[in-house]
């Protein structure tokens, strides 16, 4: 996919300002562009009368105020949060999109390094419908194994890590399936290239614990939570592969992927009956679309007038 198959907000922000897209360019000698030392976050905008709703956006800006602490860059989480309710009241997208806020190694030149170095923070936009399809994808277990923490801080939305995921994905779409599932180095199931899983085991919603080298996701954490609201019991833990086969229901969570059922995993496919998926499925998109007055206190609303 090119970039000109993407609708780009019209303006993005920049060294500490907002400049139309086109204009907001970077050297070629970045150092972030040469050695992944960047950290991002990515949220959806519901478009809805004449109003954006966002979705966790405190907890968005924090996870990417933790990962720039990696990197060495401090900026508190409301200024994330500050930048982005502008950046969306300035751009007024008139349907549903995607906002991209990225903290990256500013310097021009060369030398992997996280000292005696510049940083600046950039914010764009483009409009985004479905990431997945959502009837469900095709996964295979990858043979890239998601990094160890104490190689790559995976708690954090490292952009150099997501080489990993870029190799799955790209193995996993060339040998006629639309999905990855990576493992960890124990061999346990971590997530997919840019989501977390969840499978239905006779009952039990479970998904690998924090200590599996998942990104913690926070679509993640808010299905935990409406699970639990709903009385379905949850697990964190380390999850087999063999356990994945054999459950009745798995999906993938994630901002973009928001909840997409797995329809089968390598040549074992799941039945279509998926009622607990179903459920969150249902109960997330009505959060997300401010339709839940239970969960009001989850989006922010942001007006374009
Ligand atoms: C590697 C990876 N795992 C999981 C997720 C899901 O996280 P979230 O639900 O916060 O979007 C993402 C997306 O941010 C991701 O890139």
């Amino acid at each position: 996919m090119g970039s000109s198959t993407y609708n780009f907000l019209p303006y993005a922000f920049r060294k500490g300002d907002f400049v139309p897209f086109v204009e907001a360019n970077v050297s070629v000698a970045t150092h972030a562009l040469h050695y992944g030392t960047a950290a991002f976050g990515g949220l959806r905008g519901v478009v809805k009368e004449g109003k954006t709703l966002l979705f966790r956006l405190d907890r968005h800006c924090a996870r990417l105020s933790a990962s720039a602490r990696y990197l060495g860059a401090d900026y508190p989480s409301n200024f994330f949060e500050d930048v982005i309710s502008r950046f969306v009241a300035l751009n007024k997208p008139e349907s549903n999109f995607y906002i991209r806020p990225l903290v990256f190694t500013s310097d021009l030149g060369i030398a992997p390094r996280l000292h005696s170095i510049e940083y600046d923070v950039v914010v764009y936009g483009l409009l985004l419908g479905d990431y997945l399809p959502p009837e469900g994808v095709s996964c295979r277990f990858s043979s890239w194994y998601r990094s160890e923490d104490r190689s790559v801080p995976g708690r954090g939305k490292i952009s150099g890590s997501y080489i990993t995921s870029s190799l799955a994905k790209t193995e996993a779409v060339s040998s006629g399936f639309e999905e990855a599932i990576m493992l960890n180095a124990q061999g346990k199931v971590s997530e997919a290239t840019g989501m977390n899983l969840f499978m239905v085991k006779d009952g039990v919603l479970v998904t690998p614990s924090e200590d599996q080298d998942i990104l913690v996701g926070i679509t993640r954490a808010s299905i935990m939570e409406l699970a639990q609201d709903l009385g379905i019991p949850v697990q964190q833990r380390p999850v087999d592969k063999g356990e994945v086969i054999q459950a009745q229901e798995v999906f993938l969570s994630g901002t973009a992927a928001r909840i997409t059922p797995v329809n089968k995993v390598e040549q074992y496919i799941y039945s279509t009956e998926r009622p607990i998926t179903n459920l969150l499925k249902e109960k997330l998109f009505a959060i997300i679309e401010g339709r839940d007055p239970k969960y009001q206190k989850w989006i922010t609303t942001i007006s374009h007038a």
